[in-house]
């Protein structure tokens, strides 16, 4: 039997991809001119595996490829942390550089042991103590002398960088990163999915980071690419579909990357050669009920009345929230009510403004249905 080949798990960088050649070629060319690029899309649209394809590309060139993820750092000292972690990770495999970052970084040394998957894994102890801020001042200023020493090109990607706006002090941490990433000569990504932290960040013009980078927005998958994309891997699965039903799968995940994966990932197990339409109407259960104790841990993390404005929007997107009917209809309360509701969920990136009709809704296909069949 043939292997599936969609992807439930991280999507491996030499496995097939649909579309982004324009994407992956703007972003390369960025990287390549010393520019720093804030990259943001709403969740699993495919940053980061569209990142780990531009620095493999990168890589191919000779560029040094750092990659950081800063998802749920807690402490200036483990952002500083995070970033010597990625220096080190690089070039662990290279004597000499190892050795020069080794003598460069001087606020972190590195620990490696063995890795579950055989090879050698990398992890940071600092070197001494002291202020958190002076930790990360002393990594920034290691990595400037880093860039300028080694002989490469260097690319820093720092995924999901809105965390760093949930730690003590974050002012203070964007000052310091913005005064280095200003000097040292490399092209810096910033990675999010949050998408008004991220852009508050750079957008603000009281932030120190204001208009330090290009902002690029990731979309959904377009149309065509996608039908394609997905008629081809079924094939070389050995099964077949219509592109009237992969039309079909396309719209019911409004061509959202992940779940068109997930959904196809299914999908291939379920059937025997041919996918039919009853197949499809099964899967889309499946997948829901997959989601299900995200979206229900979601829910537990929101009050009573975002609750209700979130299952409103589910059921009817609006540009008039504040409507007196739309606010009777659902039962939404006060107008200040549902002012706090839509900035707390709209900075969760749960809700969106539609920029051609101006209604909010719902950013998460599944998420929005099964709001609905929750609701009814
Ligand atoms: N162009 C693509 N072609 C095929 N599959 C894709 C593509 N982009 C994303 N995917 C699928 O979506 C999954 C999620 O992508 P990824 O983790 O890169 O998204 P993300 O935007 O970084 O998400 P998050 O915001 O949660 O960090 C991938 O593992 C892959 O299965
Ligand atoms: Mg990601």
């Amino acid at each position: 039997m043939k292997k599936n080949p969609f992807y439930l798990k991280e999507i491996p960088v030499d496995a097939p991809f649909c579309d982004r050649e324009k994407e992956l070629s703007d972003l390369i060319s960025y990287a390549k001119s010393n520019a720093n690029v804030v990259l943001f899309s709403p969740r699993r649209y495919g940053k980061t595996s569209l990142i780990k394809r531009v620095q493999s590309n990168l890589k191919s060139y000779g560029t040094l490829t750092a990659y950081c993820d800063l998802f749920g750092v807690t402490s200036v000292e483990e952002i500083a942390g995070r970033i010597a972690k990625s220096i080190y990770t690089i070039t662990q495999k290279n004597e000499g550089l190892f050795q020069k970052a080794i003598n460069f970084i001087t606020s972190f040394r590195p620990v490696l042991s063995p890795s579950p998957e055989g090879g050698v894994s990398v992890s940071v102890q600092t070197s001494f103590k002291t202020d958190g801020i002076k930790i990360l001042e002393e990594t920034m200023n290691s990595l400037e002398k880093f860039v300028n020493d080694v002989d490469l090109e260097v690319h820093v990607a720092l995924d999901e960088f809105q965390e760093i706006t949930e730690v003590h002090n974050s002012i203070g941490i964007e000052g310091i990163l913005r005064q280095y990433i200003q000097k040292i000569q490399c092209s810096f990504f910033f990675i999010g999915s949050r998408r008004r932290i991220l852009l508050d960040i750079f957008n603000d013009r009281k932030r120190p980071f204001f208009q330090s980078a290009l902002n690029y927005e990731l979309k959904t998958l377009p149309d065509k690419d996608l039908v394609r994309f997905t008629i081809a891997q079924f094939k070389k699965g050995g099964k077949y579909i219509s592109e009237e039903n992969t039309a079909r799968i396309s719209q019911l995940v409004s061509n959202h990357p992940y779940y068109m994966q997930k959904f196809c990932f299914f999908l291939y197990e379920e059937i025997d050669k041919e996918v039919a339409q009853k197949d499809i109407v099964a899967i889309n259960q499946v997948v829901m009920e997959s989601e299900r104790v995200v979206f229900e841990s979601i829910l537990q993390g929101l009050t009573t009345k975002q609750i209700a404005f979130l299952s409103a929007l589910a059921r009817e997107p609006t540009a008039k929230v504040y409507s007196t009917s739309y606010m009777a209809q659902y039962n939404l309360g006060s107008t200040g009510g549902i002012q706090q509701s839509l900035d707390s969920l709209s900075k969760k990136d749960l809700i969106e403004k539609k920029h051609k009709t101006g209604a909010w809704a719902v950013v998460d296909p599944f998420f929005k249905n099964w709001l609905i069949a929750i609701s009814l």
